[in-house]
């Protein structure tokens, strides 16, 4: 059986327009992360199929492509989540001091989390993540899916800048669609991350 699982969209692939388009919504669920969950599966069978031969020849490119897809897998599930037809404003209560608190103002914060989307060279991620070892918040510039990131770190709020979020709509135009993001951020969910993260982590 599969391990991992591919999971439905919370809302309509159109739901987000005007911000994402629909048909980046469904090419980007059905088969960027499609694609992410079987390389997922795939490559634990391989890499199972290596301890059975004891043939671990190819451990390497196995680990690597097993971190890929597994984080492409945990980031997109993410991502949908961190959105909503009903988004956008700010966020409130506890994740709003932490922002003020951990970046100096919601201000700063939204000007680093669009810099660092805005500025992945390639192919990445801009994330707002939840650091357990300091009991911050830290902005991520995640390359690929997994490169660039601290261990332990939880992630709270992704921003997907792989083009194949946005080309269809903006072109070449990442800034105009990092922009957009802010309009339909959840940010109830990324509070709820939030607590969840801190509330797993307790004070030592
Ligand atoms: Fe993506």
């Amino acid at each position: 059986m599969a391990v991992y699982s591919l999971p439905d969209l919370p809302y309509d692939y159109a739901a987000l327009e005007p911000h994402i388009n629909g048909q980046i919504l469904e090419l980007h669920h059905d088969k960027h992360h499609a694609a992410y969950v079987k390389g997922a599966n795939d490559t634990l069978d391989r890499i199972a199929e290596a301890r059975d031969k004891g043939d671990f020849s190819s451990i390497v490119g196995l680990e690597k492509t097993l971190a890929f897809n597994v984080s492409g897998h945990v980031l997109h599930t993410l991502y949908w989540q961190n959105m909503t037809p009903d988004g956008g404003e700010r966020p409130d209560g506890d994740l709003a001091e932490a922002i003020a608190e951990h970046f100096g103002s919601f201000e700063a914060f939204h000007g680093q989390m669009s810099a660092a989307t805005t500025l992945v060279q390639g192919s990445g991620w801009g994330v707002l993540s939840y650091e357990p070892a300091s009991r911050r918040l830290i902005v991520e510039q995640v390359y690929d899916h997994h490169g660039n990131v601290g261990i332990g770190s939880v992630p709270l709020l992704a921003f997907d800048a792989w083009e194949h979020a946005y080309y269809l709509q903006y072109r070449n135009v990442r800034p105009d669609f990092v922009k957009a993001m802010w309009e339909v951020v959840n940010w109830p969910d990324v509070a709820a991350r939030y607590a969840a993260a801190l509330a797993a982590t307790p004070a030592g």
